[in-house]
């Protein structure tokens, strides 16, 4: 079978809710499968994937690359302690300093996606900067960590609805009238403020037939992964069901459980330990669940399935029932 997503994002907007951990474990579950993985700690204001890897002091950065001390991306891959995983080390906020533009990234993303490895995992800092949202929405898989805290619920559905809108404005670049009302849903809330994308589409039925089926095939593609992290009780996951429920509301779009991680105090263990999880402990409750989620992410990389179909239909729905009221409207 073919390999369609061979780089895979690890975002979901808030800090320590163990985005780096299941990177991490990920990897790791996937190379028992065998492939050969290569993580890349993109985290570039708090790199420490290496850390988490047990490398104390890592031999070479992005930084290497980003300053030109090498000249192929592939030549900062370091091997790792684990048999089939290479690792680049993150670098300070250069990017962020240097303040690329969206072509800049493009290029660096596609020498990241160009590595020597079967699949590639992006570990993602925290906050919804475009170069973060640029890093995740290019990928072909995209998985967001999340906790059932409040703060992290709040924080996910701020990443998806970034992230979202980040691919609207990139979509449509070139579209002023678009752009406006991208605007306009971050204004503070007022009459002018638009609160969905039902209410962005219902202001864009105007614009015609070509706008509305770029953008139904925008969400129709925006597949998005939640893994809910350090889950104690079933009831933990419906903190998923809730997100689910939001960004069905307000997003015309349902993001899909990949899976959940148990609450695992042999990760803390592993941390401290600078160990890297699930290394020695491979029947733990959290190592058999990464094994659970290694096994759908393998299925899902190689699949010749449309990866938006479940989505595709409900936008699709949406879509029917909006551009059937809108002739409605015209023939009246
Ligand atoms: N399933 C889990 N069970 C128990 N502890 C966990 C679990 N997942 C993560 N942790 C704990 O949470 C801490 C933070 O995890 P991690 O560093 O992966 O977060 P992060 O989202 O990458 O944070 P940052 O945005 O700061 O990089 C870990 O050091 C670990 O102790
Ligand atoms: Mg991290």
């Amino acid at each position: 079978m073919e390999l369609s997503k061979k780089l895979w994002s690890i975002g979901g907007g808030k800090g320590g809710i163990g985005k780096s951990v299941f990177t991490l474990g990920l990897g790791i579950s996937l190379s028992r499968m065998g492939k050969k993985i290569i993580l890349v700690d993109a985290d570039l204001g708090g790199a420490n994937l290496h850390t988490l890897m047990g490398v104390r002091f890592p031999p070479c950065t992005l930084e290497d690359f980003f300053l030109n001390r090498v000249d192929r991306l592939e030549d900062v891959v370091i091997d790792t302690q684990v048999e089939g995983i290479g690792l680049i080390c993150g670098a300070d906020d250069i990017l962020g300093s240097a303040n690329p533009t969206y072509a800049q990234k493009v290029r660096i993303l596609k020498q990241i996606e160009n590595l020597p490895a079967d699949l590639v995992l992006l570990d993602l800092g925290a906050g919804t900067s475009y170069n973060i949202l640029d890093f995740f929405n290019y990928s072909q898989g995209r998985i967001c960590i999340m906790t059932n805290q409040a703060t992290s619920l709040q924080n996910v559905y701020g990443f998806i609805k970034s992230a979202l809108y980040r691919r609207i404005t990139r979509e449509f670049a070139k579209d002023h009238d678009v752009l406006g009302l991208v605007l306009q849903t971050e204004a503070t809330p007022s009459e002018s403020k638009i609160e969905s994308v039902k209410e962005l589409l219902l202001q864009l039925q105007e614009g015609g037939e070509d706008r509305l089926s770029r953008f139904s095939q925008l969400l129709k593609t925006f597949e998005l992964l939640l893994v809910v992290n350090m889950v104690k009780e079933d009831s933990d996951l419906q903190a998923a069901r809730i997100i689910e429920k939001v960004c069905g509301s307000f997003l015309s779009f349902v993001p899909q459980v990949l899976g959940h991680i148990s609450y695992d105090p042999g990760i803390e263990k592993a941390v401290n330990q600078m160990v890297p999880f699930p290394l020695n402990q491979e029947n733990s409750p959290a190592a058999l669940d990464l094994k659970e989620i290694a096994r759908i992410v393998l299925a899902n990389s190689y699949s010749q399935a449309d990866p938006g179909k479940e989505v595709g239909k409900k936008a699709t729905s949406f879509l029917g029932a909006l551009q059937s009221a809108a002739s409605g409207m015209k023939k009246t």
